[in-house]
């Protein structure tokens, strides 16, 4: 079986408890989509990440991302990410515009407070025409924060089984 790959992006660290369990189960290689100018993850300052998210919403921004993240050994990639302003936040369209995954399975997993996946799995669905996109894992912020390990391991068998 070929190796996989989760890559993720979180501020508050959420998702990124998400990537690490995911991993853990597959026992895929994991890397962190990092910013080239960082986002302030403390909680208390949340009014003014949601001012610049949004700014970078309205203004259809393409943050920049400092690492490069090697997808071209990889047929699997799982990719995660919290919903800001009921989409994915604007850096992981920098991510989906600046890699082509034709050809390769993305298996999208998100956290939220209460929108779900926001539809971004079908926006990924639109920006990699020529990838297979399976149906997501999308977990309340809490209670990816208290164990998400049950969710993500019947997520992962309820994959398998519909490839089977
Ligand atoms: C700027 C910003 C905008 C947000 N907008 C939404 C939203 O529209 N819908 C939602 O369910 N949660 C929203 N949230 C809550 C985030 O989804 C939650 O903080 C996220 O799951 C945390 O992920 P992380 O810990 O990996 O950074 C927003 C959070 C931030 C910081």
């Amino acid at each position: 079986m070929s190796k996989e790959l989760v890559v993720y992006f979180s501020v508050y660290g959420t998702a990124k408890i998400l990537a690490k369990e995911i991993a853990k189960h597959t026992g895929a290689d994991i890397e962190e989509i990092i910013p080239a100018i960082p986002y302030d993850g403390i909680r208390e300052h949340y009014d003014a990440l949601s001012r610049q998210a949004r700014k970078e919403c309205d203004s259809n921004q393409r943050p920049a991302i400092k690492n490069k993240i090697n997808i071209s050994a990889y047929d699997r990639i799982y990719v995660g990410y919290p919903i800001w302003w009921y989409t994915f936040p604007m850096i992981i369209y920098t991510f989906f515009e600046k890699y082509d995954f034709s050809g390769k399975t993305i298996i999208p997993f998100n956290t939220h407070m209460g929108s779900e996946n926001g539809g971004t799995y079908d926006t990924i669905r639109r920006l990699q025409p020529n990838a297979e996109v399976l149906e997501g894992l999308s977990v309340e912020m809490r209670d990816a924060e208290h164990g998400p390990g049950p969710a993500v391991c019947r997520w992962l068998n309820k994959i398998k089984k519909q490839e089977d």
